[in-house]
């Protein structure tokens, strides 16, 4: 059973998000603006006791910035980590809002920042939280997992919260304890999970913009032009793109795989960002960007999330300035997102090859 109930018009919604958020970005900065907006921001951080916490998709400016200052460059699992843990009573968070939102979740004390309060994901917008309740009303013997990338609310209606990091471990082991499970709301990151582990899963019928673009068809002809390249994937692409993946895992474990396999030529299915800190840990080895185009292709994102590439030093500098983008949480939403989140961490803690 899958529910595909009223997403048509969701979806026409995230095309119009999608296309205010690319029209949104700002012009390129010349050298000498760029360097005094990064001295702006330094001085800020340190004058607000506040730490920079970037998504390996955003640009890579931002990136350099935050591990300049001190703060980090991180797949979503560990941005959470991160944010919980550093002392700085100020997070700012370069990614998209439920990065934000949880990171709020897990540190209510703390003022948490987006760099853009309106970066979205495709993900979290398919997923509207009363529709998804009534979803799992409909199950009630069902254990609820949801991705990491939903609002909130999604979250707070969980039983557990994962990221791709730890979703197929988590999920091999719930089955084993026979538990049949509702799952949110990434249908090709379930359909991975559910292949790899046979779990009796209930799919949400959401995808990424970004991801679903890949086209295995075509990612097949690169590979025959290039017989050695290594494929690395993120598992939010379409199953026939998993299929041709040498290492399938979040955006962490693809930064690490690059690093540790043989291979010096690799092809990548994720969000083109990831790029920067992959050439930084494995100099020397080379790296494609696979396919989005070809029969049936309509580029709504070549391997460019919209709302990542939203984050730039102006709106990182105007939110430090300002105080803009501060993430605010209903208190009763929150405390109960985090007991799905805490859990996570805490499961994460216990299984090392969880990264
Ligand atoms: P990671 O959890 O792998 O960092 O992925 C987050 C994301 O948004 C992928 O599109
Ligand atoms: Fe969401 Fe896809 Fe962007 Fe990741 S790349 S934030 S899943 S829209």
């Amino acid at each position: 059973m899958e529910n595909t109930h009223g997403l048509a018009s969701v979806a026409a919604n995230i095309s119009s998000l999608a296309a205010q958020a690319r029209a949104a970005l700002g012009p390129p900065l010349s050298a000498s603006e760029q360097s005094l907006l990064e001295q702006e921001i330094t001085a800020l951080l340190s004058e607000q006791n506040a730490v920079l916490v970037a998504h390996y998709y955003v640009n890579s400016e931002l990136q350099d910035l935050a591990e300049a200052t001190g703060g980090y460059v991180a797949d979503s699992l560990e941005m959470a980590r991160l944010g919980l843990e550093h002392p700085a009573s100020t997070v700012v968070v370069a990614g998209v809002r439920f990065m934000g939102e949880t990171a709020k979740i897990l540190s209510p004390e703390k003022r948490i920042l987006l760099v853009e309060s309106s970066a979205e994901c495709s993900l979290d917008l398919n997923c509207p939280p009363e529709d998804f309740s009534a979803f799992c009303d409909q199950q009630p013997k069902r254990t609820v997992v949801v991705y990491a990338n939903t609002s909130a609310a999604v979250k707070a209606r969980a039983d557990w919260v994962v990221t791709s990091s730890i979703a197929l471990e988590l999920i091999r082991d719930l089955t084993t304890q026979g538990e049949k499970l509702i799952w949110a709301p990434d249908k090709y990151l379930g359909d991975y999970i559910q292949k790899q582990t046979g779990a009796d899963m209930l799919l949400w019928h959401a995808s990424c913009i970004v991801h679903e673009e890949f086209k295995g068809e075509v990612l097949v002809n690169l590979k025959t032009q290039y017989p050695d390249a290594a494929v690395l994937v993120h598992p939010e692409s379409p199953p026939s793109v998993i299929a041709l993946a040498d290492v399938v895992g979040s955006t962490g474990q693809l930064i690490q795989a690059a690093q540790d396999l043989e291979a010096t030529l690799f092809i990548v299915a994720t969000e083109e960002g990831i790029l920067h800190k992959m050439r930084q840990s494995a100099p020397g080895k080379r790296f494609l960007e696979a396919p989005t185009a070809g029969a049936g292709a309509t580029c709504e994102s070549c391997a460019h999330c919209p709302w990542m590439k939203m984050n730039d030093l102006s709106r990182l500098a105007q939110a430090l300035r300002h105080g803009t983008g501060e993430v605010l949480l209903d208190e009763s939403v929150r405390a109960q997102a985090a007991i799905p989140i805490q859990r996570m961490l805490a499961y994460g803690r216990k299984h090392s090859g969880a990264r």
